[in-house]
């Protein structure tokens, strides 16, 4: 039989006491579940195709300085207007990732010693100060170590290498060269423009990115990502997560109407807005319905 003072001590639970008892078992039944989501995330390392990303070393240089004004500052590469590396994702389909697959493959910059001096020009890391190969390290754990299936991404060098080889065969600085849309600070071109460009040199559809500056209100263009099967061809990037707004519209986040800038030099930090393109609709309507057409046909 219970004491008095037992049945005193839980009969009378007040309205709040046990409002925290519950509280206290939802929280740790939602973690649980949280954890065992995260988990599977995590070993399941499945993926569809690789995203092969390059940028554009002024657009991520002025991105990195704005973030810290009075501290940051830029490397860029030494041969102008070259796109650079920003990395390989392995991806599955309608997500991100897989990421960080191998937590006991550290990475070990010696290993790309014989390859040093390239990845420093093309793999270059904009970001100064940052830690001595901290964007590489980043790219490997993060994305490197979920390639080891395929045996030409399965080591460390090996992936770099394939970077590399990758930047030199599509760089983006050619592909845009060859459909008239080079680098420039003053003027504008359009999505449209740009993903016809890539569409027509390479032949497959592409992600194009772009950032939003606040202090302009203007759009530049920032990565472009192109896509590989299994077997290490260009293939559409069709199905990978996209920002944009409607199905119809180029994958990657920037927008269809409004001017994008491919800056020839680094934007300086007391920008304003540039003026706006000279009307040509009918040449955009033209492209569009040039675009449309890709689409159907
Ligand atoms: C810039 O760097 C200096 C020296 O490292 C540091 O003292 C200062 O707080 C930094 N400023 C900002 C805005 O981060
Ligand atoms: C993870 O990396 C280690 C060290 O390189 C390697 O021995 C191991 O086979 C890797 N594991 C998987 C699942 O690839
Ligand atoms: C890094 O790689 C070098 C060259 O292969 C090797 O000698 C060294 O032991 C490795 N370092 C670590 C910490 O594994
Ligand atoms: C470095 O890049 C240049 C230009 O793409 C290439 O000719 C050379 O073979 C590369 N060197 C190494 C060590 O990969
Ligand atoms: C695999 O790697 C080798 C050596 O780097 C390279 O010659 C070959 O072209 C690569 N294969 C593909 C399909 O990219
Ligand atoms: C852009 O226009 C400004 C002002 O007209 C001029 O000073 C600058 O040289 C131009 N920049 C380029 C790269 O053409």
């Amino acid at each position: 039989m219970m004491s008095q003072a037992q049945q005193r001590s839980w009969a009378p639970l007040s309205f709040k006491t046990r409002l925290l008892i519950y509280l206290f078992f939802f929280t740790l039944l939602s973690s649980l579940l949280f954890l065992r989501g995260r988990r599977e995330v995590l070993t399941d390392h499945e993926w569809d195709v690789l995203i092969f990303t390059q940028h554009w070393p002024n657009t991520v240089c002025m991105t990195w300085e704005e973030k810290n004004p009075s501290n940051n500052s830029c490397r860029l590469p030494k041969e102008k207007d070259i796109w650079t590396i920003h990395g390989i994702w392995p991806t599955k389909l309608g997500t991100i990732g897989p990421l960080y697959c191998n937590s006991s493959y550290h990475f070990n910059a010696t290993q790309l010693a014989s390859i040093e001096s390239n990845l420093t020009e093309y793999w270059i890391d904009v970001e100064v100060p940052q830690p001595a190969n901290s964007f590489w390290k980043h790219e490997w754990l993060k994305h490197g170590t979920c390639c080891s299936a395929l045996p030409n991404m399965s080591t460390e060098l090996k992936y770099f290498k394939a970077g590399l080889e990758w930047l030199d065969k599509y760089n983006m600085k050619n592909v845009l060269d060859k459909a008239g849309l080079y680098p420039d600070t003053n003027t504008s071109t359009d999505l449209t423009t740009i993903w016809l460009g890539i569409k027509t040199g390479l032949g497959v559809n592409p992600s194009i990115h772009c950032i939003h500056d606040k202090k302009t209100g203007q759009y530049y263009l920032q990565e472009i990502r192109i896509c590989f099967d299994k077997s290490l061809q260009l293939t559409d990037c069709d199905g990978i997560r996209s920002r944009r707004m409607f199905r119809w519209q180029p994958l990657g986040n920037c927008p269809n109407e409004k001017p994008i800038f491919y800056p020839s030099t680094i934007p300086p930090r007391s920008r304003k807005p540039l003026p706006p393109p000279p009307d040509n609709s009918v040449i955009s309507l033209l492209k569009v319905i040039q675009f449309v057409m890709w689409l159907t046909s």
